[in-house]
């Protein structure tokens, strides 16, 4: 089983949730195939992404949506299928209540 974790960190928390979710699939099914990509990086391998069975995208909440460079790499890749893929979402936020069930949101409906 392949899964994609798909992430924007700019000072790292993102990046760290990301190892923590990256640890909890590997402790529940140790022979799957987790590939934490940064998107920051470039590191997002599309043929990885595309046989993934599952693709978890994370962002920090910059004024209550997703981070900029998340968005923007959405835009980019408009045309890459993820239909038939799970999907799931987790962000990031300074407050509990600053806007993390619209990021969420924001994510989820593309
Ligand atoms: C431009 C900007 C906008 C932010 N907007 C929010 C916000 O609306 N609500 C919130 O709770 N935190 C906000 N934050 C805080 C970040 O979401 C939070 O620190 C996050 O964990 C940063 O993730 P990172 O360390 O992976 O970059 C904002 C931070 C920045 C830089």
């Amino acid at each position: 089983m392949k899964i994609s974790i798909i992430y924007v960190s700019q000072g790292g928390n993102t990046e760290v949730a990301a190892e923590y979710i990256e640890e909890g699939i590997l402790k529940r099914f140790p022979f799957a195939q987790v590939n934490l990509m940064s998107i920051r990086d470039d590191e997002v391998d599309y043929e990885f992404l595309q046989q993934s069975e599952a693709v978890i995208f994370g962002t920090p909440v910059y004024c209550a949506g997703m981070s900029w460079e998340l968005k923007k790499w959405f835009d980019s890749n408009v045309r890459f299928d993820l239909s038939g893929k799970l999907g799931a979402v987790f962000v990031t936020a300074q407050s509990p209540i600053g806007g993390v069930d619209t990021a969420i949101m924001d994510v989820v409906r593309i």
